[in-house]
């Protein structure tokens, strides 16, 4: 991934950061991104330590105007050239649909939903133009099967899942690949509300155990890499086996 722009969104803690460490190993110039500046920069500071290139750009995605910011940001900061696009920051607050606070609602589909669009609407045309480009966006199996209390969580996911296909549809002809990656119960701070749940849900799998970031990172690079160069339109699962079931 040498001379490649990568922006992460939500790369500030866990599947992001993973991701972040992962793609700078291979070379890639990660921009690293999120609202928290000191846990951005201790991301900047671990890839830098270990002699790779990243950038920390400070960035709350909680309307589309900051997704239009951030992607100006990240055109100003690599020079007009952003190559791989990870659609990761997301927030999933649980609750009943019954009482589900209406700002709650719109700040789930703006961050997991429309910031995406906004991103791949500024960053995609350029991919375009030059030909190539790869974009992974990290949906949920709770976006595929019903998990209780995950329904507004899971219908922006199962959207996010849906845009990937159209998207993929859509730039394909140019070179640009999008694919994403539905991970299963992952150990970071995003799941400490279920607590024992988490357990408990992780043994519903095939595999049975709670992964770590950084097998999900791993499937994310593979899809914003070249070994996956004929790969498009795909929602990846990452999740111990569970949607086979
Ligand atoms: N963990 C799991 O079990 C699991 C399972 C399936 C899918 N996923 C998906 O994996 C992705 C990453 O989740 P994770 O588990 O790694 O969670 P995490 O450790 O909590 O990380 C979430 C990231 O999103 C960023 N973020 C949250 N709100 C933001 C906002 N308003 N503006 C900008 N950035 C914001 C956070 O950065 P700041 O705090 O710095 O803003 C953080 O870097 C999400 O799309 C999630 O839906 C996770």
């Amino acid at each position: 991934m040498t001379g490649r722009n990568a922006l992460v969104t939500g790369s500030t803690s866990g599947i992001g950061r993973a991701t972040a460490l992962l793609l700078a190993g291979r070379g890639a110039h990660v921009l690293v991104t999120g609202r928290d500046r000191q846990r951005g920069e201790e991301v900047t500071d671990t890839i830098r330590a270990a002699g790779g290139k990243a950038d920390f750009l400070l960035a709350d995605l909680s309307d589309a105007r900051s997704a239009d910011d951030l992607a100006e940001l990240a055109l100003a900061t690599t020079g007009g050239r952003v190559d791989i696009l990870v659609n990761n920051a997301a927030i999933g607050a649980l609750g009943a649909t019954a009482g589900f606070d209406e700002a709650l609602y719109d700040s789930h589909f703006t961050l997991n939903v429309k910031v995406p669009f906004r991103l791949v609407g500024a960053l995609a045309p350029a991919m375009a133009e030059h030909g190539s480009g790869a974009i992974v966006n990290i949906t949920s199996m709770a976006g595929q099967f019903a998990i209780p209390g995950m329904a507004v969580y899971g219908a922006c996911k199962a959207a996010l899942g849906m845009l990937t296909k159209h998207w993929a549809a859509e730039y394909g002809s140019s070179g640009v690949r999008v694919n994403a990656v539905s991970p299963g119960p992952t150990r970071t701070p995003f799941v400490a509300p279920l607590g024992d749940a988490l357990e408990e849900l992780a043994a519903q799998a095939p595999l049975g155990y709670i992964a770590d970031p950084a097998e999900i990172a791993a499937a994310i690079a593979y899809l914003a890499g070249d070994e996956a160069s004929f790969v498009s339109g795909v929602v990846l699962n990452v999740d111990g086996g569970r949607t086979a079931l």
